[in-house]
C-alpha cells in the first residue's frame, strides 16, 4: 500500500514534469515560429526600405535620408555629365582634371545583389569609355566620346537600376 501511494507521487510528479516540459516545447515553438515571422516581416521591410532609398525605382532623383555612398557618387555623376554637357555645348572643351574618374563600384550599393560580374563588366566598359572623352582636346570629338559614355550609363542601367533611365536617356547631345 505503501508502495502504491509512493508510486502514484511519484507518477503524479513525473506527469507534472512532463506537462511542464511539453508546454515548454510548445511555448519555445511558438516563440520560434513568432521570430520566423518577425525575421520574414523585418526582410519584408528592409526590401521595401531599400527600394525606397534608392531612385531605382523611380523617374525622378527622391532625396532619400539615407543614401548609400553608390547612390551619392552617381548623384555625383549626374552633376557631372550636366556640367561637361554644358561646357561642350558651349563650345568648350574638358579635361580629366576638372572631372576625375569617379570610382562608384567600390563603393557600397543600396542593393548589395547588384554587385556581380555583369555589374563590374559595365562598369569597366563605362571606365574605359569615360577617359575617352579626355584623348583629344577637341569640342566635337569629345562630344562624342560623352554621348558614348551616356550610352554606358544607359546599359548599366537597363539591367540594374531602370527608375534614373528618363532622365539619362536626356543627357546626350
Ligand atoms: C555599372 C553600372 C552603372 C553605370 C555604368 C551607371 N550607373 Fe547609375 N546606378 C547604378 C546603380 C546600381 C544605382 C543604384 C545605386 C544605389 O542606390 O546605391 C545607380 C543609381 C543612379 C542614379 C540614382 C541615384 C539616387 O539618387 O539614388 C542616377 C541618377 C544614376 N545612377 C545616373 C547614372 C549616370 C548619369 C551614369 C553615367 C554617367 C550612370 N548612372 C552610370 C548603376 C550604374
Amino acid at each position: 500500500m505503501k508502495n502504491l501511494v509512493y508510486s502514484l507521487f511519484a507518477l503524479s510528479i513525473l506527469s507534472i514534469i512532463f506537462f511542464a516540459c511539453g508546454n515548454n516545447t510548445v511555448q519555445s515553438n511558438k516563440s520560434n515560429i513568432d521570430s520566423t515571422k518577425v525575421l520574414t516581416d523585418t526582410t519584408k521591410i528592409n526590401t521595401d526600405t531599400s527600394s525606397s532609398k534608392s531612385s531605382c525605382d523611380n523617374e525622378t532623383i527622391m532625396d532619400p535620408n539615407n543614401p548609400k555612398p553608390m547612390a551619392l557618387l552617381m548623384r555625383a555623376l549626374v552633376a557631372y555629365a550636366d556640367t561637361i554637357k554644358s561646357k561642350l555645348t558651349s563650345g568648350k572643351t574638358v579635361n580629366s582634371t576638372q572631372f576625375p574618374l569617379i570610382k562608384f563600384w567600390l563603393v557600397e550599393p543600396t542593393n548589395p545583389e547588384v554587385l556581380e560580374p555583369k555589374f563590374f563588366e559595365n562598369a569597366r566598359l563605362f571606365s574605359e569609355s569615360y577617359k575617352q572623352i579626355f584623348l583629344t582636346n577637341e569640342n566635337t570629338t569629345q562630344i562624342k566620346a560623352f554621348n558614348a559614355v551616356i550610352g554606358k550609363c544607359i546599359n548599366c542601367h537597363e539591367s540594374y537600376c531602370s527608375g534614373p533611365l528618363k532622365r539619362i536617356r536626356k543627357l546626350p547631345i
